[in-house]
């Protein structure tokens, strides 16, 4: 289940209580059923509901669940359908084990076979279902010895959280591939998906690395790995608290998170410039040698992060010679391409969760490249298995749809490319002032273009039911236009494409009537005459054409039908502005068609799956 929740809560506390806050904390991840379990005297119970927690609430209200601890669930459904039945938590046959899942077990059908041949009946169609089941085969009252069995026998991803019915002190977990944190509080611990579902009760955390297991009960945790070797694991003090977790008085995170892009950027760019110079040299390891030394660049991300890797991609060829190419993690590797030593990948993920990225990024590896992460969470699977790592510094991002991530991700590209470039010996120093200046004010004018967001509204309502838009831009404003594309598709579900300006005349043009709007991404740079000529081409072909520009360039396009300015900057510069009304447009045109803006359907934030 690529992006479910998982909660666990062992102490003195209502159990049910804490499970459904923590779940409603997780219900960003997007998830269609919700369910929980208890195990206390009554050995275990449990209650699942399609829908939102809310109604699982609804469902315990009527029914409530004592115990002693508990195990909760928020299922994306992969196998099976969204039912009561495929709901987690999964009991085997007798009940004697409850556990809940996030990832794929890949080799299912086998156990399930196998299991049914021995006589096993199953009430779901989920591979959770068979983990429960053959993990009621194996244990026969060693919990630990059980789970390193168990693991040894599936495959695939899986974040575990199980409780075992003659064992009411302790919930044991497992993590391989799906990300698991176990929080320590004052004589009481919690496992979760991630770090939200734990905030209320501490901010004591531990990251569970790759097949490692735990065991967790009121005085604390235990670990160990899949040998059964016990494990001493670091507890990180998280510097997240609860209200930035919260709305903020916004009706949405999304839009939250689109309005902390200035106080992001400068997050970002804190204690790494000096003056006007950049200095990296605290978070890399980078020597001037090795950077002379290396021949090419690999940026690789998916989707938002893609297109910040692009507009990455556009920096580092203007300020280096390097052979630079960027790339989607699911192709990286399966290129036959030139890796190695002589290769910096870098690899932008803001959960650093992303599973085609982190296979990209094991491939490049492989391969000895230098592997550079950007992330947000230096705590994430990606960070910990590269030889270096920035950090976007841009606190939780709960919106699924990326916006201040975006933000913080290019401004740490830019930071990179012009410190690879001096390390290099190949950034003039009036270039480096330059850029560094204009990126320092930069967040004031990101905080100045928020303030229109009532002229975005009601063009975005105007617009709310076409069906079809293009999106164009040339040189740094392409990968714009894509990204305004994706944050239109993903929360209003309205099809969106983005087109190099350029390419208009080899084929997309054949799309254009008066029903599909164009937004075309035309900052004041030296490509802004001829992408002129593509916002002519479109009039010509009666399509409304939505142009963002810089200030002071209207009177140039006085016949295009709406129209939204950006301040003026470095032409380098440029996508930290153009993104910021594309970004606010799908949000008020999904705003206006009701659909679901932090959780959109279908989709999730972190895609843990290839
Ligand atoms: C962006 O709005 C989407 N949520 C999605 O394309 C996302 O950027 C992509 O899944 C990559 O996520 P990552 O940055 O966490 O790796």
């Amino acid at each position: 289940m690529p992006m479910c929740g998982i909660v666990g809560y062992v102490g003195p506390r209502d159990v049910s209580t804490v499970v459904l806050a923590g779940l409603s904390r997780l219900e960003y991840r997007g998830y269609d059923s919700a369910g929980m379990a208890v195990s206390g005297e009554n050995g275990i119970e449990r209650s699942r509901e399609v829908g939102k927690v809310a109604d699982l609430v609804r469902m315990l209200e009527a029914n409530p669940l004592k115990g002693k601890q508990g195990i909760g669930h928020t299922r994306w459904a992969t196998h099976g359908g969204v039912t009561v039945e495929n709901a987690h938590p999964h009991c085997n046959s007798s009940s004697s084990v409850v556990l809940v899942h996030n990832g794929i077990i890949e080799n299912y059908t086998e156990l399930r076979e196998s299991l049914l041949s021995e006589g096993v009946t199953f009430s779901s169609q989920t591979d959770t279902e068979v983990a429960a089941q053959l993990l009621g085969k194996i244990y026969s009252g060693d919990p630990k010895q059980a789970l390193i069995e168990l693991y040894r026998r599936i495959t695939g991803a899986f974040a575990l959280a199980v409780m075992f019915a003659d064992d009411d002190d302790h919930i044991y977990c497992i993590r391989k591939g799906s990300p698991l944190i176990v929080a320590l509080g004052d004589g009481e611990t919690l496992c979760a998906s991630d770090v939200p579902a734990v905030l209320e009760y501490t901010r004591r955390i531990v990251y569970m690395g790759e097949g490692e297991m735990a065991c967790l009960s009121r005085e604390g945790a235990s670990f160990w790995d899949s040998e059964g070797n016990p494990l001493d694991k670091d507890v990180v003090e998280v510097d997240w608290d609860l209200s930035m977790v919260e709305k903020g008085g916004y009706p949405h995170f999304m839009l939250k998170e689109i309005n902390e892009q200035g106080a992001v950027m400068r997050q970002t760019l804190t204690g790494r410039t000096e003056g006007e110079q950049v200095d990296l040299s605290k978070e890399l390891s980078w020597t001037a040698d090795w950077a002379r030394s290396i021949k090419r660049v690999h940026l690789v991300a998916c989707g938002t992060s893609f297109y910040a890797a692009s507009v990455a991609e556009r920096v580092i060829g203007l300020f280096t010679d390097l052979d630079v190419r960027v790339d989607i993690a699911s192709e990286y590797r399966y290129r036959s391409i030139p890796i190695g030593e002589d290769t910096l990948a870098v690899f932008v993920s803001q959960s650093g969760e992303t599973l085609d990225t982190l296979a990209a990024e094991r491939f490049a590896k492989e391969k000895g490249a230098r592997c550079l992460a950007i992330t947000n969470n230096g705590l994430s699977s990606i960070a910990r298995e590269v030889d270096d790592v920035l950090l976007l510094k841009a606190g939780p991002e709960i919106g699924v749809a990326a916006t201040k991530t975006f933000t913080g991700q290019m401004a740490v590209l830019y930071l990179m490319a012009l410190y690879l470039a001096k390390l290099r010996g190949s950034l003039k120093e009036t270039d480096e002032q330059r850029l560094l200046r204009e990126m320092t004010s930069m967040p004031y004018k990101i905080e100045a273009l928020l303030e229109n967001s009532d002229t975005v509204k009601l063009m975005a309502e105007k617009y709310s039911l076409a069906r079809d838009f293009l999106f164009l831009g040339r040189g740094f404003s392409f990968p714009i236009a894509l990204e305004g594309a994706l944050k239109l598709k993903e929360i209003s579900y309205i099809h969106a494409e983005a087109y190099a300006a350029g390419e208009m005349k080899h084929g997309p043009i054949a799309l254009l009537d008066r029903a599909v709007p164009v937004v075309v991404v035309m900052p004041d740079d030296e490509l802004w005459e001829k992408t002129l000529s593509n916002v002519q081409e479109t009039k010509a072909r009666k399509s409304p054409v939505i142009a963002i520009t810089t200030v002071g360039r209207e009177s140039y396009l006085k016949d295009v039908e709406d129209l939204l300015s950006v301040p003026a900057t470095e032409p380098e510069l440029t996508p930290f502005l153009t993104v910021i009304p594309l970004q606010m447009f799908a949000y008020y045109v999904a705003l206006a068609r009701g659909t679901e803006i932090d959780q959109p359907r279908n989709l999730a934030k972190s895609v843990t799956v290839e």
